[in-house]
């Protein structure tokens, strides 16, 4: 018979665009009994999630709370639950996850109109802003950062222009929440998904979610009952039901509200670790945690342009915490990258879609986002691009990063 070993992974140092290192606290809060979804104890632990989730994503709304699953779970539940069928939806696409925005609008029923970027490059907020006038959609959807390209959409004149057609703005800021601002009620942004195992530091399986009154307006038009769902339309108005169970905002509201209508059976160790996690980042204070995403960002672009590599996109619309990286030509990227997990422990990522082979993509996100992290990932990239034959600059790389460090604070 087939023995198998006890578990035992290897400790890592993350450097992708998520998921990244766990914080050892959260993982220490992910140990702790499981208690019942509705023991008192418990739902405190859920208000009070409820609450530092409004502080990270900047606004007073009242919902605010994760959906269990993937990041994409939230994202699907917002779009499955504002987006009714035959509704005009409009996506502006600048990479591989806006994308996966078009396909669920698609598979909503609606009527997708989509713009494209090219990838490595952003929308000027008019593109935007003109495309939502001429299409005049009920519903934008759109990423805020996309970890496919390393870049970063501006969202306040797009959110602005949305209140104004009365549309509303859904924004996945799974790769941006807790790294990089997110102002959701000053962008106007009527639903926002996060992402738990990117700058939060958590690991993957909880999405948190805001929606304002807006957004709520809609979906509880939608809500479910014994006749709409006979009927295929809400009894509150002719628009159809949310067509998931799982996903219907409208029933998991019910069940975060002090009612605790009873849904799924909450992941008690993960909303442990969710609440370590905010905890965690309020603690830190989140203007603080920016600041840090901003240096370690400087650090690593010195060191990297102290190698001679180039990143890839335009500068100014460059995501704070991911550094896309041309692969030197002649250099076999997935040979360097295979070199620094299983010598040195490091993992950095590949790319999707027309980047394969183009560029690396290195994180410096939440808990992995530390001196020694940045550091010893370009200490190792020099002696890597070095053995696959690459003429760097002996050393510079890291002091270079150090140079950052010592002017301008750890
Ligand atoms: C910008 C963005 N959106 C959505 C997702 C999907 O998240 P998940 O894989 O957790 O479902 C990712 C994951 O990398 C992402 O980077």
């Amino acid at each position: 018979m087939k023995r198998y070993g006890e578990l035992s992974p290897s400790l890592r140092c993350i450097m992708t665009p998520g998921p990244v290192e766990v914080d050892p606290r959260v993982l220490r809060a992910m140990s702790y009994p499981v208690l019942g979804q509705f023991d008192p104890e418990f739902t405190d632990m859920m208000n009070e999630t409820m609450e530092m989730l409004r502080q990270l994503f900047a606004t007073g709304n009242q919902w605010a709370y994760p959906v269990d699953g993937t990041s994409r779970s939230g994202i699907e539940a917002v779009m499955v639950s504002l987006i009714a069928p035959g509704d005009r939806v409009l996506v502006p696409i600048f990479g591989r996850f806006g994308h996966l925005l078009h396909e669920i609008a698609e598979r909503c029923g609606a009527e997708v109109h989509t713009i494209e970027k090219r990838w490595g490059s952003v929308f000027a907020p008019e593109e935007v802003t003109e495309a939502i006038r001429s299409f005049k959609p009920d519903v934008v959807a759109i990423v805020h950062g996309e970890t496919s390209t390393g870049r970063v959409q501006p969202l306040a004149e797009i959110g602005r222009a949305c209140r104004e057609q009365d549309a509303l703005l859904i924004v996945d800021a799974v790769a941006t929440i807790g790294g990089v601002p997110v102002e959701t009620d000053a962008w106007m942004l009527d639903a926002v998904v996060g992402g738990t195992q990117k700058c939060l530091s958590i690991p993957s399986g909880m999405a948190p979610v805001t929606y304002n009154s807006r957004a709520e307006a809609k979906l509880l038009k939608r809500k479910q009952t014994e006749r709409g769902l006979r009927s295929g339309a809400s009894a509150a108005s002719e628009l159809p039901v949310i067509r998931s169970n799982y996903f219907d905002l409208g029933m998991l509201q019910d069940y975060w509200s002090p009612g605790r209508l009873n849904h799924h059976t909450e992941m008690t160790s993960m909303l442990y670790a969710l609440r370590e996690g905010l905890r965690l980042v309020l603690e830190e204070g989140l203007e603080a945690r920016h600041a840090r995403h901003r240096l370690h960002e400087r650090a690593l672009t010195a060191g990297l342009a102290a190698m001679d590599l180039e990143l890839y996109g335009d500068a100014e619309s460059k995501l704070a915490v991911v550094a896309c990286v041309l692969i030197p030509p002649g250099i076999d990227g997935e040979s360097v990258r295979s070199m620094l997990l299983h010598h040195f422990g490091i993992e950095i990522a590949s790319s999707f879609g027309p980047l394969q082979g183009r560029i690396w993509r290195i994180g410096t996100m939440g808990f992995s986002c530390r001196e020694n992290n940045v550091l010893r990932l370009l200490g190792a990239l020099e002696a890597v691009l070095v053995r696959h034959g690459y003429t760097v600059p002996a050393g510079e790389a890291v002091q270079a990063a150090l140079d950052v460090y010592e002017t301008e604070g750890r």
